[in-house]
């Protein structure tokens, strides 16, 4: 039928529902029949749908079960970075049916787990092909794996293919998938730290990762020093390890996260072997693109040398000096350390050209701990005649996780109470 036959004029507009939970990941839209006679659309039809939160996504076009007008539900999965559904309602205008012919090559760059470490190419081709097989994609778009499917990969950039998958293109069995060896210009959507009163030290993080992650030659040319390890200190549970991973996503790198006790072998050697392989590791990625080695509890591996007992540890400290010093000059690498013992690393640690750069977390002041529990309670019900700033004053010498503790007890209280008179509504 043709496209201008239907019963919607321009600028009709369909009330966009939450999609249908059966639906999820299949990057389906669903739509009454009287849209499809208007799009001239056929069962599986790709659609190009701008959302009315910003940014659009790909979807294949499928009857709504109920076969009622005026209504559409979409599966994001394939969706421009930063892309939001929220309920409203879009006109059929931005619902546009694309051509999306057959791929003979695809090139895509995945954005890899942080547990993932540094998988095998053939392992994450593999996770890719499973992931985008019969699916229209367009250049530019993330796709996003399923919450539940195991793997190294969260989400794959659409960088290229043959044809131009713009603005839509269809994985076959045929297509021929790569990786790309660039990254896209912003890896991931710059997204807040949901982390109470730390705005000023997650500024000075950033600021120190961002040079050297963007600029790696330009500061070799001028013959600055690079700073290739920031020491992130502070007392245990102010939020040292949450704030390297915030921004380490928020600056585009990719992260290898370890936590350094998990690198201690019990066979004489065997640690300096996992730190080896660690950094190895972590130069392969930085071969790819910007990267960033995490070694969280770098206290452990790296304690003051000297006396007696201690030499096995001084071999693994000096391995790790070797390691740093021999990070390429001209690769977007940093490492960053976090410890709660910033007294007890060996100095030669913090020398110029290892971890020469300090941020220091304290004990959180009044302020930062009220901005902490709105932070934690912005997503728990609570009462109105909780006063946030009477708690802060209550809390001196709380931490990030003391204050998380705290609120969860109190939600288990309110539970329990709630359970026993029937009522659901607050927490606090
Ligand atoms: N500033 C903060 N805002 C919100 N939550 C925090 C904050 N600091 C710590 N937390 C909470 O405490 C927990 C422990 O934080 P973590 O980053 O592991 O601390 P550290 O690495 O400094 O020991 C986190 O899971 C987080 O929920
Ligand atoms: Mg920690």
């Amino acid at each position: 039928m043709a496209p201008d036959s239907g019963p919607f004029p321009d600028g009709q507009l369909l009330k966009l529902l939450p999609v249908d939970p059966r639906d999820r990941d299949t990057q389906r839209c669903r739509l009454g029949p009287a849209a499809f006679r208007s799009l001239g659309a056929r069962l599986g039809s790709p659609l190009r749908i701008s959302l009315p939160a910003g940014g659009c996504c790909l979807c294949t076009a499928w009857p709504r079960r109920d076969r009622v007008d005026g209504f559409v539900q979409l599966d994001p999965q394939c969706a421009s970075p930063g892309a939001r559904v929220a309920t409203g309602r879009i006109g059929m205008d931005c619902l546009q049916p694309v051509p999306c012919p057959p791929l003979r090559r695809l090139e895509v760059w995945p954005v890899l787990r942080p547990q993932a470490g540094a998988p095998s190419s053939a392992a994450v081709l593999e996770v890719v092909h499973e992931l985008l097989r019969n699916r229209p994609v367009s250049r530019g778009h993330v796709v996003t794996t399923p919450p539940g499917v195991p793997g190294p990969v969260a989400a794959l950039h659409v960088m290229g293919g043959t044809p131009d998958p713009e603005p839509g293109g269809w994985v076959t069995p045929h297509t021929r998938i790569t990786l790309s060896d660039k990254p896209p210009p912003q890896v991931e959507p710059p997204g807040e730290v949901t982390l109470g009163g730390l705005s000023e030290t997650a500024d000075s993080l950033r600021e120190l990762l961002r040079l050297p992650l963007r600029y790696p030659l330009a500061l070799a040319a001028l013959g600055l020093a690079v700073p290739r390890g920031v020491l992130l200190a502070g007392p245990p549970g102010v939020g040292k390890t949450q704030l390297v991973r915030a921004v380490a996503r928020e600056t585009g790198a990719e992260l290898l996260a370890v936590s350094a006790p998990a690198l201690q072998g019990s066979r004489p050697g065997e640690t300096e072997e996992n730190v080896r392989r660690i950094f190895q590791r972590a130069q392969e990625l930085a071969s790819r693109g910007p990267s960033l080695l995490f070694l969280d509890e770098v206290d452990a591996l790296c304690p003051r040398r000297g006396g007696p007992h201690r030499a096995p540890e001084s071999r693994v400290v000096a391995q790790v000096l070797t390691l740093l010093d021999g990070i390429h000059r001209d690769r977007e690498f940093v490492v960053v350390g976090a410890t709660n013992r910033p007294d007890e690393l060996d100095p030669a640690l913090r020398r110029p050209g290892r971890f020469d750069r300090e941020v220091v977390i304290g004990t959180p002041t009044l302020k930062q701990r009220e901005a902490i529990l709105q932070v934690i309670t912005s997503k728990m019900p609570i009462s109105s005649h909780i006063d946030l700033g009477l708690l802060a004053e209550m809390t001196v010498g709380y931490v990030g996780a003391d204050l998380t503790a705290l609120c969860r007890e109190a939600a288990m209280c309110a539970l329990l109470k709630n359970e026993k008179y029937g009522r659901w509504e607050e927490v606090m």
